[in-house]
């Protein structure tokens, strides 16, 4: 039993997810920071297989993926050999990577638009993907109402990196019978209902938007805490500043707004009410690299008139904690193919994403959907299983 693994971007996530794999299917670690971990899925965490991942940076496109971990995770670090055998591949670039000071070109640059579709189709078909993760840098997305707009868009090749990938996700479904889709980025899939559709239609699985780390899914927790003893919340404040590639990319605007859409627009779907909010990244310091600085203020009305604070300040190694959740992701993914649940699953979104899909679906606290999530899939934790067996 095996779950073939398309990675789509060659940074920190998947470096973290892909040599974390090797080093859990060895034993030489434990299993910590994958929220499922504890419970009996049809699949284990050793059935996953990383089987190509892709990039546009000139400096990583041509290498294996063991190279770039040994760049990226520094000299000291124990890179499995195996990610000897996994190639960076080129991708399809079209604007994602504008201002960033990087030379990329994509099979588009290459071949042209009609070509690249082509071309990463074929290739998809060769590497026979079960899952598809998408960790590429943040773009600008539109969402597109209807069908016919998303494919006219498409079409004509007036679309982000993340929705070529998306359409040719479609294709190939179409053509060997469905494949699911991790949109861990902001740029909207779960929540483009002209995109989302056809990718229902062609018997994809999406699983979206913006992976579900760091501070996002504590200020929900922390907004439910306060929302069930009736405290007033007044306003709340959460920044980030981090060092990594990641954040220097969010320093551009169209790029930070769809991070900022995607977290504000938890708090009102969990108070019920409109909260002053201030929540976005805020600054690229390169000495903190990718464990970011994260500090937040809730000011709250309680009993009798009186005024308290939360105060948090963490420091957060980002990438691993995005990498973690995938790891339960992908197995989702593999299942939810399995039981023919085309389009995208909420109660999966609503644990592990920051903008659940569909567009318009609330956004509950991590806390209450994490039990919607076990019932959605029947698991039991482990302990119980082996009291029953
Ligand atoms: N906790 C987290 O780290 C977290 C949480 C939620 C979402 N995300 C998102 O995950 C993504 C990846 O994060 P990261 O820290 O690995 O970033 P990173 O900058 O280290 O890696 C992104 C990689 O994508 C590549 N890329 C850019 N455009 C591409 C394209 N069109 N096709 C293929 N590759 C392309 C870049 O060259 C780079 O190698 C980001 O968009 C980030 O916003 C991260």
């Amino acid at each position: 039993m095996v779950i073939r693994v398309l990675l789509l971007g060659s940074g920190y996530v998947t470096t973290h997810l892909a040599t974390g794999l090797e080093r859990l299917k060895k034993k030489l670690i434990e299993p910590y920071g994958i929220p499922l971990a504890k419970y009996k899925l049809p699949y284990g965490l050793e059935d996953i297989e990383v089987v190509g991942a892709y990039d546009v940076d000139d400096s990583k496109v041509g290498k294996t993926l063991y190279e770039i971990a040994r760049e990226v995770m520094g000299g000291e670090y124990p890179v499995p050999e195996e990610l000897k055998y996994v190639m960076v591949r080129r991708g399809v670039r079209r604007n994602s990577t504008d201002g960033l000071g990087i030379h990329a070109q994509g099979l588009d640059d290459v071949m042209g638009y009609e070509g690249c579709l082509e071309a990463l189709l074929k290739e998809w078909i060769d590497l026979r993907p079960d899952v598809i993760v998408n960790v590429i840098t943040t773009e600008h997305g539109e969402e597109y109402d209807d069908v016919a707009t998303a494919m006219n868009r498409l079409k004509e090749g007036d679309v982000p990196a993340t929705h070529v990938y998306a359409y040719v996700a479609a294709l190939y479904a179409k053509a060997r019978g469905g494949v699911a889709f991790i949109n861990a980025i902001p740029t909207p899939v779960a929540n483009n209902p002209g995109l989302l559709k056809i990718m229902e239609d062609s018997g994809v699985t999406v699983f979206g938007d913006d992976g579900a780390t760091g501070a996002t899914p504590l200020t929900a927790d922390l907004l439910e805490h306060l929302t069930q003893r009736n405290r007033l919340i007044e306003f709340i404040v959460q920044f980030n500043i981090g060092g990594n590639t990641d954040f220097q990319a969010l320093t551009r605007e169209d790029r930070n707004q769809m991070k900022e859409l995607t977290k504000t627009s938890m708090v009102k779907d969990i108070t019920g009410y409109e909260v002053p909010t201030y929540i976005r990244p805020t600054g690229y310091l390169e000495p903190l690299g990718d464990k970011k600085y994260v500090a937040m203020h809730i000011e709250y009305l309680s009993f009798n008139g009186f005024r308290d604070s939360i105060y948090v300040n963490a420091r957060i190694n980002d990438s691993p904690a995005l990498a973690g959740i995938l790891c339960d992701l992908i197995r989702l993914g593999k299942i939810s193919v399995e039981r023919g649940w085309k389009g995208t699953v909420y109660e999966v979104n609503a644990f592990f994403m920051k903008r659940p899909g569909p567009r318009g679906s609330p956004n509950t606290a991590k806390i209450k959907a994490y039990y919607q999530l076990l019932n959605k899939f029947g698991l039991l934790p482990l302990h119980k299983v082996r009291t029953m067996v």
